[in-house]
């Protein structure tokens, strides 16, 4: 039986949709700025990863009877500030983090568990990204 979405979960799905484009776009940066191949390695494994996070929000969005919002998230900004390599994948980290975060948050919210299956995996694959880009720059 088809059960009525809040407006609060398609507000949140939305959130994370424009945080996953702009995923998209400052990975998509990133991978042109760096010449070491195992790091460009890993940021296209990232940047499909959020490719596919935008799909999903968008599904789940239009699953609920609602248009998928057309922002992208300010952090897209927040990193072409930066000058520094080292310092746009320091935030990235922090962005990936901040995603799995936002998720924990608000688990109450996923009322099909087929929807809080995918939210979960979007989580770990965060935490994943987040514990990997650590130990690559040797951050506890
Ligand atoms: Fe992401």
């Amino acid at each position: 039986m088809q059960q009525k979405q809040s407006q609060e979960v398609v507000l949140f799905y939305n959130s994370l949709l424009s945080a996953e484009r702009a995923g998209v776009e400052v990975l998509s940066g990133l991978l042109h700025e760096t010449e070491d191949n195992n790091l460009k390695i890993i940021l296209g494994r990232f940047m499909r990863d959020e490719g596919m996070n935008c799909q999903i929000f968008s599904t789940l969005i239009k699953n609920a009877g609602e248009e998928p919002g057309k922002k992208t998230g300010d952090f897209v900004q927040k990193v072409k500030g930066l000058e520094k390599i080292e310092a746009k994948l320091a935030l990235l980290i922090k962005g990936q983090e901040w995603v799995a975060k936002q998720i924990r948050k608000n688990r109450a919210l996923f009322i099909y568990g087929s929807e809080a299956m995918l939210m979960e995996s979007i989580k770990i694959q965060h935490e994943e990204n987040v514990d990997y880009l650590k130990q690559l720059f040797s951050i506890s």
